[in-house]
């Protein structure tokens, strides 16, 4: 290779990096290693280092760095930015068109065919990027409209954002949507969390407190991105549609949705409209609605802008997927091993077209570190789950200095008034009357027959709570018991649905040991030290024989969870149930092969789950990484090597951030299985 000059080298080097980023960061379609990517960056460091005259400020090199702002300069945009009129519904849609039809006569445009675009409306951050010969000069923040906020630093640092724009008009201003990927979002909120910072309430609010950072490494650290919508200042370039206007940004460089459609009707876009409602929760970034546009400029220049809204424009917005709304008072139910579980009552507030009025609060533990208290204005997602929940006091809530003490767990338990205890090490208050508590009975039945252990269809909620009520079974081996001639006749049975129920539970006695001794609800004995278990001590008789030591040799177990188990294996009334379930003919035996047999990329490889999976359920999760050959345990030491967290983790990720551990996502987790 021959030698090149320098300058030439440098401007090689600065092409390579940005179309390289641009296939990462636009297109998602890498085309070179991470490692050759950063050795192209090394080399064009060295050589602006070396030469100091070749430094540009649209040089790859420029996106991080840059030293801390005292304050954001005010800046005035060249055009307004403008915001948009809402539709709720496909009435308010119409009547958008009939306004504008009815307008466009009156400007003397008589019978326009109206073609419509439709985007998607991301829920972040807008952003205004202004080009100079190409050059990015400046990004600013929307502010109020007409003047914003000079944030050029952090939006440099963005890789979705071209520093240089090739055959580029000599002035253009692209505006977008900064925003944090939900992935991110989710994995920056653990890090906060288990840093002990303050989580942020939604991807927006992350977002927007990333580019408002002072210290532009900080932003740098945030993997943001950009969709940009459209153009506001423009000279020397014209376009006719606004289609045409994303086609030509997306030809250069921006990142624009390439899911924009163009339509003749309304028809196609309300389809589309209730098509991206649909695929909203799969989406790796929030959107709150999709946004209408009049395809021809020119229609859109004629309609033009009232208030601040343009008429050619229209937001289709969909029910939010979070909500604000007051506390009203925490209330406790009792869970399936004794503990007290809390629950909000709200005032009730639509959170995605339902109406909540209870949220969960999972766990004692959770709603002290959350620091909710009753009378707080909270917020409530339903966001990828099906139980809303509580998220977090609301700011000001946090803010307020006469706030109402912190909630307790009840002196009497909610179900059977005896009276609660807390144990000397543990960190939850329970209901010590296990034997006959009809609140954990409920609890017991409800989990014994659910999906992860015993997979009983037609025996819900709703039924189990049925049949307790009206003493057709007092506990769960009397299900083995049910008949057809109880069943048919009570409410929701007919024949057929009875004996379809009596065929799932004659099914059930298949399910392999662990589902059996999960199902059985024993405290410390969840899905994955079910799995641990039945791995290490084959058989119900190992089991019930095994000394609290043997116990412990099962991974994530500890001596006070060893203790514990022993304990409740050895109670009158467990092994009763056992021998009961074992005289139905259900499995008390592992027959698979010992998890050590097992093969696989995971193999040797251990992990924690924490906190809910926006999709995977915890057995879900342990069975595709036990799948992998991997190995789940229960609690973090130093042999963990990831740690997978959900909305609301515990201890767990604090404690593996102190040992260094790795966390992942779903997303992370789910990736790894892939590959
Ligand atoms: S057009 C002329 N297109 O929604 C109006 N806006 O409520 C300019 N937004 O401040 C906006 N996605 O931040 C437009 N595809 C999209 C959008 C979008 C998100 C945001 C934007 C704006 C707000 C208007």
């Amino acid at each position: 290779m021959t030698e090149q000059a320098p300058q030439a080298r440098a401007a090689e080097l600065r092409r390579l990096l940005e179309h390289h980023n641009h296939r990462y960061y636009v297109l998602d379609e890498p085309e070179v290693s991470d490692a050759d990517y950063d050795a192209l960056l090394v080399e064009l460091r060295d050589l602006e280092e070396a030469n100091p005259e070749l430094s540009t400020p649209d040089s790859p090199t420029q996106r991080v760095g840059g030293r801390p702002l005292e304050r954001f300069e005010p800046v005035r945009h060249l055009q307004p930015m403008l915001s948009l009129a809402n539709a709720r519904d496909e009435a308010e849609l119409r009547a958008w068109l009939v306004r504008s039809e009815r307008f466009l006569d009156k400007q003397g445009v008589e019978g326009a065919e109206i073609s419509f675009v439709t985007e998607p409306k991301v829920d972040g951050l807008a952003v205004s990027l202004l080009y100079r010969d190409g050059v990015l000069v400046r990004g600013a923040t929307r502010g109020d409209g007409e003047v914003g906020e000079d944030v050029t630093q952090n939006l440099r640092t963005i890789k979705a954002v071209p520093l240089r724009v090739q055959d580029a008009p000599p002035l253009l201003e692209v505006r977008g949507e900064a925003y944090l990927p939900r992935s991110a979002f989710a994995r920056l909120n653990t890090e906060r969390a288990a840093a002990g910072e303050p989580t942020f309430a939604n991807p927006r609010n992350s977002a927007a407190g990333s580019i408002r950072q002072l210290d532009p490494e900080l932003a740098a650290a945030r993997p943001l991105s950009v969709w940009c919508y459209s153009i506001g200042a423009l000279e020397g370039l014209g376009f006719e549609s606004h289609l045409e206007s994303l086609d030509w940004l997306r030809d250069h460089g921006f990142k624009v949705s390439p899911d924009v459609e163009r339509h003749d009707d309304l028809d196609t876009v309300v389809a589309a409209c209730r098509s991206w409602e649909q695929r909203r929760e799969g989406l790796d970034f929030e959107i709150d609605g999709v946004v209408v546009k009049v395809d021809d400029l020119d229609l859109q220049r004629r309609l033009g802008v009232v208030g601040r809204e343009p008429r050619g424009a229209i937001a289709w917005k969909f029910p939010p997927m979070t909500a604000t709304t007051k506390l009203r008072r925490v209330s406790w139910n009792v869970g399936r091993t004794g503990h007290m579980v809390p629950f909000a009552e709200l005032e009730p507030v639509q959170v995605s077209g339902v109406t909540v009025r209870l949220a969960t609060l999972h766990n004692e533990e959770d709603l002290k570190r959350k620091d909710v208290r009753e009378g707080d204005e909270v917020i409530v997602t339903r966001a990828g789950d099906v139980i809303p929940r509580v998220v977090s006091p609301s700011p000001k809530a946090q803010r307020s200095k006469s706030r109402g003490p912190v909630p307790q767990p009840p002196e009497e338990c909610p179900a059977c008034a005896t009276p609660t205890i807390k144990p000397e090490d543990g960190v939850w208050t329970i209901c010590p009357n296990r034997a006959s508590c009809p609140g954990q009975l409920f609890q017991l039945v409800k989990h014994f027959v659910s999906r992860g252990a015993m997979d009983i269809e037609g025996l819900g909620e709703k039924q189990a709570a049925g049949f307790l009520a009206d003493g057709l079974i007092a506990g769960v081996a009397d299900i083995y018991e049910l008949d057809e001639q109880r069943l048919t006749g009570r409410e929701g049975f007919g024949e057929v649905s009875a004996r379809n129920l009596l065929a799932a539970i004659d099914r059930s006695k298949q399910q392999p040991f662990f589902r059996v001794l999960y199902g059985l609800g024993i405290p410390g004995i969840g899905f994955v030290n079910a799995r641990g278990l039945t791995g290490q001590l084959r058989s119900i008789d190992a089991l019930l024989a095994a000394t609290p030591e043997e116990i412990e040799k099962t991974p994530g177990i500890g001596p006070i969870l060893a203790q514990t188990i022993a304990e409740t294996l050895a109670q009158e009334s467990t092994r009763g149930l056992v021998e009961r379930l074992r005289g139905h003919g259900l499995r008390m035996e592992e027959e698979g092969p010992a998890p050590d047999e097992e093969e696989g990329p995971l193999k040797d490889r251990t992990f924690v789950l924490t906190g809910t999976l926006p999709n995977l359920t915890r057995e879900e999760a342990t069975e595709g990484i036990e799948a992998a050959g991997g190995k789940v345990t229960s609690s973090v030491s130093k042999k963990t090597d990831y740690v997978v967290a959900g909305a609301d983790p515990g201890t767990k990720l604090a404690k593996a951030e102190k040992l260094g551990i790795e966390v992942l996502d779903e997303d992370g987790l789910l990736s790894m299985l892939e590959s």
